[in-house]
């Protein structure tokens, strides 16, 4: 039942650029209309919200991060994002132009149950991203989109993670589409590449083999941070996430810019830290500065191992070790960047003999508060 490879894990990042390609299937039609016939809150409601909340755990708060910087760009429409566990005890303003979005693969997380719970009894209105039908936080949903990942076996979540961004990106189109954006052009294109992301997570999936020499060897290490800006921040705390808990590591994700405002007091020689490259098109200032950040932490003694666009020439000088993940539109770069870092956590869990599938002290599905 693992299809020939060791570990659940292993099989579900694999399947990945299938999970991506199955929950786009039939929710984009060939002139690049969405219609997502689940959302059954009608178009006028739609167009009358005037802010968006995202409430999850885990692996699927970081999807939320992410959804944030493309609800907010493509909609104007502000978003926050809030952690499940904390949401209704801050006595959360909602109404009924609110709608809440709450992402769960398993549909059972008691945190993000409540916080719908709380979220309609304001009366908002709560469109919920899950991965499994028929589970409780769908049926206690307005409407629902679902992923379609496929049965994710392994505790740490890696293709419901990649579903769950395609989940959010559709849910920010449509949005757009439905109000009226100024960004259409934009928008047409990335439906286009939308279109071709799954080959792109097929080729990073091709050339992970020095990603897992790398993980093996730092087997021995305690410490390893992750730096990322913009929609990197979030994968930089993915990846920080999953480092926890299969290698049970220390493990931190920091903002890039953050790192002058104290982290930087952490670097030593030899630590590894991790960095995602923001495409050096697009917004190509934040790409200069995060090269300067690589350069500053080197200078300091880390090994720096940089997951950068193909064609990304600046930088090579910088670089102890060199990801290439392929070129992509800016919001979209997290469904290829994301995928190294559950290679890497996977391969160094194995190296430092823990059980992959099953992590200790950790449930697949987390019902109760
Ligand atoms: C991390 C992981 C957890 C879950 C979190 C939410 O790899 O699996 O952080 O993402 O417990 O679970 P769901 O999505 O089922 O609500």
């Amino acid at each position: 039942e693992k299809g020939g490879y060791d570990y659940f894990m292993l099989k579900e990042i694999a399947e990945q650029p299938k999970a991506v390609a199955d929950t786009l299937l039939g929710r984009i039609d060939g002139s690049g209309t969405l219609s997502l016939d689940e959302v059954r809150i009608p178009d006028g409601v739609l167009r009358e919200v005037d802010k968006v909340v995202i409430v999850a755990c885990g692996t699927a708060f970081h999807a939320g991060l992410i959804a944030k910087y493309a609800i907010e760009h493509w909609t104007r429409i502000p978003c926050e994002v809030e952690l499940a566990s904390e949401f209704r005890y801050r006595d959360p303003i909602l109404d009924q132009q609110t709608l809440v979005v709450a992402i769960s693969q398993s549909g059972e997380t008691m945190d993000t149950l409540m916080a719908l719970r709380h979220a309609r009894e304001q009366g908002a209105h709560v469109l919920a991203i899950c991965n499994t039908n028929g589970s409780t936080i769908p049926r206690e949903s307005d409407a629902v989109l679902y992923t379609h990942a496929g049965p994710e076996i392994a505790v740490a979540s890696t293709k419901a993670f990649l579903t769950q961004l395609i989940a959010c990106y559709l849910v920010a189109l449509y949005l757009a589409q439905v109000r009226g954006t100024k960004w259409a052009d934009e928008i047409r294109a990335v439906v286009r590449d939308l279109a071709s992301i799954s080959g792109a997570v097929e080729r990073v999936l091709e050339t992970m083999g020095p990603v897992r020499e790398l993980a093996r060897s730092l087997a021995g290490k305690n410490t390893v941070l992750f730096l990322g800006r913009h929609v990197g921040y979030p994968v930089a705390l993915e990846g920080a996430l999953k480092l926890k808990e299969l290698a049970y590591m220390h493990a931190e994700g920091f903002a890039a810019g953050e790192l002058k405002h104290g982290p930087i007091a952490l670097i030593e020689q030899d630590l590894p830290v991790v960095v995602v490259v923001p495409s050096p098109r697009g917004r190509s200032v934040l790409h200069d500065k995060i090269v300067s950040n690589i350069q500053e932490i080197r200078a300091r003694g880390a090994r720096t191992i940089v997951i950068a666009e193909e064609g990304d020439e600046a930088v090579v000088p910088y670089a102890d070790h060199l990801v290439r993940i392929p070129a992509t539109p800016v919001l979209l770069q997290p469904l290829v960047a994301t995928v190294p870092l559950q290679v890497f956590a996977c391969e160094l869990a194995t190296a430092r003999g823990n059980e992959v599938d099953q992590p200790r002290n950790l449930a697949k599905s987390v019902t109760v508060e």
